[in-house]
């Protein structure tokens, strides 16, 4: 059998495995792994040696292109999933959002449209449920069928997103029936608009008010009712962006008591903490995002929650909006700062930094953290996620050793400040392959705008249940 593409000699890492192969590559999907494969027709051999052989990373969690309060995110579908990319992430999951009234196919078609001609790896939609008050159940349903098996709902901010718990009991009972996932933003939102708005009575401007107005006990208790709405309605849940321990206290008892809860964090929360807010003049408004930084001791819990299982994701929630001109809308008030962060480039190095160089887990509970469980969840296993014959040869070929000094210097997402500036991260992508192609070698890329293609998923029923 011809092969287009041979990994030799690499250290093969897989969610359970891991054992030194060649990898075999034939008509964008992983065909043989073995020793020694026969070189006869390879288009082109890639050494491996020394270096890890990781499925490519999948970031369930992005804000391409996204309207956010009066401006848009500043990566778009070209721009983002090249940085993610880079960073040896070669699926996204980013969300269509149902405007109040809407249709949920008109958000389907609209960000089908953003992504169309310009996402150069492949993606996929969650789908923002805001309104359920016309037949939006129903086509819920629809959306199923068309592979977006996941639908984003908010306990967070009132008037724009928010759901009232009855709306979201409604559509939990429609997933327990059809076998997708509800991800849920949990943080009180009518809580947390009181203490604003006394807040800003009081004259508390600065960026350092948005987290000091939404206390942990705001995100805890919206994750405990979340939990218990979805155990009612006998539905899985999925909590996304999960920043404090009081939070993750709620995750890890929902699951001793084995209901089907699931939690991601995010690097901001691993890495940054309050501190960061305190950045001379407006420039906390980098680290502006909700749920907010939390003090410091909440990192090394996040950590110890990825080893142990309590979290079983890391995702980014890349909203970027650019330092000049974006944030700077809210200089004069916090409420007013584009709420989002950008950081799809650099998961896989942050993780695999702080989790495996660092000594806090093996690689392989890497591999399961940033690629196979989000495949598992939401609906893309065994095509995404492994290293397995038949499998897309989404892969990366991974320096464990390499160190990198982040900034926005170097960086490839389209804005003027990294969150992460300064910090140092031992393990770097080398070379990205997706669906069998190398988009990345070095400092080039070599993938193309539009070669991207949607996925059509299937449920998390379908891949878990
Ligand atoms: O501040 C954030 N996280 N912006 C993105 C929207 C969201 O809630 O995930
Ligand atoms: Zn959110
Ligand atoms: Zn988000």
């Amino acid at each position: 059998m011809g092969f287009d593409t041979i990994i030799r000699n690499g250290s093969v890492v897989t969610a359970t495995d891991t054992y030194t192969a060649d990898i075999a590559i034939a008509k964008g999907k992983i065909s043989a792994i073995g020793t020694d494969l026969p070189a006869q027709n390879a288009s082109r051999i890639l050494d491996a040696s020394g270096k890890l052989v990781l499925p490519g990373g999948i970031d369930v969690h992005t804000h391409l292109d996204m309207p956010f309060g009066g401006t848009t995110s500043a990566d778009d579908f070209e721009t983002g999933t090249r940085a993610a990319a880079f960073g040896g992430t070669t699926t996204l999951i980013d969300f269509a959002i149902q405007y109040k009234g809407q249709p949920l196919r008109q958000a389907f078609d609209t960000w089908m449209s953003k992504a169309a001609n310009k996402a150069t790896c492949d993606y996929a939609f969650h789908c923002i449920v805001t309104d359920v008050s016309g037949g939006q159940l129903s086509e819920m349903n629809d959306l199923v069928d068309e592979g977006v098996t996941s639908f984003k709902l908010f306990m967070a901010y009132p008037g724009v997103f928010m759901l009232d718990d009855g709306s979201i009991f409604k559509a939990l009972q429609n997933t327990a029936k059809s076998g997708a996932l509800v991800c849920m933003h949990a943080e009180n939102g009518s809580a947390i608009d009181v203490i604003v708005q006394q807040a800003l009575a009081e004259g508390k401007r600065a960026p350092k008010y948005h987290a000091l107005t939404r206390p942990t006990t705001a995100e805890a208790e919206a994750v405990g009712r979340a939990i218990a709405l979805a155990e009612m309605a006998g539905a899985p849940i999925y909590i996304v962006h999960l920043s404090c321990n009081d939070a993750l206290e709620k995750i890890r008892e929902a699951r001793d008591r084995g209901l089907p809860v699931y939690a991601e964090t995010c690097p901001q929360y691993l890495y940054l903490s309050l501190d960061n807010m305190d950045a001379p003049g407006f420039e906390g408004a980098k680290y502006v995002f909700t749920p907010p930084l939390r003090e410091k001791w909440h990192q090394e819990k996040l950590w110890q929650g990825l080893k142990h299982d309590h979290l079983q994701v890391v995702s980014t929630d890349h909203c970027p909006f650019c330092f000049k001109e974006q944030k700077e809308m809210g200089r004069d008030d916090f409420t007013k700062i584009p709420n989002g962060g950008p950081g799809v480039e650099h998961r896989m190095s942050l993780i695999f930094s702080g989790g495996v160089a660092s000594g806090r887990f093996n690689a392989n509970r890497f591999v399961e953290l940033v690629s196979t469980t989000p495949a598992k969840l939401f609906g893309l296993y065994p095509r995404k996620g492994t290293i397995a014959v038949g499998s897309d040869a989404d892969l990366v070929i991974f320096d464990p050793k390499r160190k990198h000094t982040i900034s926005a210097k170097t960086h490839h997402m389209r804005v003027d400040y990294s969150m992460f500036e300064g910090i140092q991260v031992t393990g770097m992508p080398d070379v990205v392959l997706s669906r069998g192609e190398v988009v990345v070698e070095g400092e080039k890329f070599l993938g193309r705008a539009g070669r991207g293609e949607f996925l059509r998923r299937a449920t998390y029923a379908q891949v878990n249940g």
